[in-house]
């Protein structure tokens, strides 16, 4: 379906979360490399944002989770402001999704759950890696990584305490898809807080 009848659609669609759902579906077939990836952006207590990659899921309950070293600059970051925002380019669709909204800790249950359904190499990884850290040199991280192997050499390896997952509880959630002449299409959906409606509004370009 042309992303044009997928916006005129949405203006119908009171839940944007159904409308990232069907959008998703559609960037898994369409998107050939990590169409879960978003580039999530965190504030420093200066005010000053920063951004990088995380891997992300829509959850049932609403929510876009996402898991990372805990002690890494954005931990220490949503520690103080869990003000975020998400952003989606799903480029072969000529479509973007932008999701701004507050970052809370998920429970060790769910943490656990994620981290178990990682690789053993990935699972050392995170476990020895101080993200956003220094390191001298990549042979360190190399000597590490065999180190653990030999000395733990057992799996599965327990989910260390600074690793885990986030939630952002959207308040803002736009959809932007490519149109000819420059006239794109921008639906964006606001909310108040959590059980209250969503406002709708089409963007200019
Ligand atoms: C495609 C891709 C996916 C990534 N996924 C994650 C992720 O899910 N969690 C994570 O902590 N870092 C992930 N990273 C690495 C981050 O972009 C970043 O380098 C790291 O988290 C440190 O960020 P920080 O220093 O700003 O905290 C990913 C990078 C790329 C390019």
């Amino acid at each position: 379906m042309p992303a044009a009848d997928h916006l005129a659609e949405g203006m119908n669609v009171p839940d944007p979360l159904e409308l990232f759902r069907a959008w998703f579906v559609e960037a898994e077939a369409g998107e050939p490399d990590l169409p879960e990836a978003a580039h999530l952006a965190t504030v420093s207590a200066e005010g000053r944002p920063s951004n990088r990659v995380v891997l992300t899921r829509l959850r049932e309950d609403g929510t876009f989770e996402f898991h990372t070293n805990r002690q890494s600059l954005k931990g220490v970051e949503l520690a103080r402001n869990p003000h975020a925002a998400l952003t989606w380019h799903w480029k072969s669709l000529g479509r973007q999704v932008r999701v701004e909204g507050a970052a809370a800790m998920m429970t060790d249950e769910e943490s656990d759950a994620y981290w178990q359904q990682r690789a053993p190499g990935s699972q050392i990884s995170a476990t020895l890696s101080e993200q956003s850290q220094p390191v001298a040199s990549r042979e360190e991280l190399e000597t590490r990584h065999r180190e653990f192997e030999s000395r733990y050499g057992y799996f599965p390896v327990p989910r260390p305490s600074h690793w885990g997952g986030y939630r952002v509880t959207p308040l803002r959630i736009e959809f932007w898809a490519h149109r000819d002449d420059r006239l794109h299409d921008r639906l964006e959906f606001r909310r108040d807080g959590v059980g209250e409606p969503w406002a709708t509004a089409r963007l200019q370009p």
